[in-house]
């Protein structure tokens, strides 16, 4: 039904979190997932094998990044929903990625540092666009360990919107976020009814609705 690629150049910014928690919140949908790991460090696979949750019955590793085309859509026609993790710093997979994928999404920290790799992965997106002379990945900005209540957070989506691109809901930085990986689990596993969980079920909802024009 869909593939949905995270990315940014920047490392560190919740890229593997938004993966990993998308994933769960699809499942609680009741939609059938596969998590594609394209990054070297392999943290999703790292994290599904933390515990016995839902990602470890749902994480792949892809160990040749010239495969990830090919794996993401032979994992589409085998589930309703394709995650891609992607790796900082390493433009070329995030690019398959962008090849394959129907919507990207770009999570972006609360520091203007973050802005700056964030427009890199904006233009790499673009011009895979370009490439496949269609409107995919259609593209998202996902403003990531936000600290709700601060100033730097609330100029964030501003900037962000004024990046051409829409806003979709944000993830707080909350320590119930990192909890959940140290126990192998996602945040709807680890704590169904916590504010962090809420946000993730926020941001998949209005990704669901992406997806579904
Ligand atoms: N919303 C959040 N609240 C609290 N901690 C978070 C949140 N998101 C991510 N983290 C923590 O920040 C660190 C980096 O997150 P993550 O691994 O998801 O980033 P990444 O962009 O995938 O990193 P990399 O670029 O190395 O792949 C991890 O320790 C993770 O637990
Ligand atoms: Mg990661």
């Amino acid at each position: 039904m869909a593939i949905i690629a995270v990315a940014g150049r920047k490392g560190g910014v919740g890229k593997s979190t938004i993966v990993g928690n998308l994933a769960a919140e699809f499942a609680a949908m009741g939609r059938s997932v596969t998590v594609l790991d394209a990054d070297p460090q392999h943290s999703m696979v790292a994290w599904a094998e933390q515990g016995d949750g839902m990602l470890s019955r749902s994480v792949e590793k892809v160990a040749v990044p010239s495969t990830l085309r090919a794996r993401a859509r032979k994992a589409d026609e085998d589930t309703d929903i394709v995650l891609i993790d992607t790796p900082p710093g390493m433009p070329e997979v995030a690019y398959q990625a962008a090849l394959a994928a129907d919507l990207m999404l770009l999570p972006c920290g609360p520091s203007p540092l973050d802005l700056f790799a964030l427009k890199e992965a904006l233009s790499l997106a673009l011009k895979a666009r370009a490439e496949r002379r269609s409107k995919k990945p259609r593209i998202r900005f996902v403003p990531s360990k936000v600290l709700m209540s601060t100033n730097l957070s609330r100029g964030l989506a501003s900037s962000l919107s004024g990046m051409g691109k829409k806003v979709l809901p944000a993830i707080g930085q909350r320590v119930v976020v990192a909890e959940a990986v140290s126990q192998g689990l996602t945040v709807a596993e680890y704590a169904p009814d916590s504010p962090a969980r809420a946000e993730f079920s926020a941001l998949a909802k209005a990704v669901d609705k992406i997806l579904r024009k």
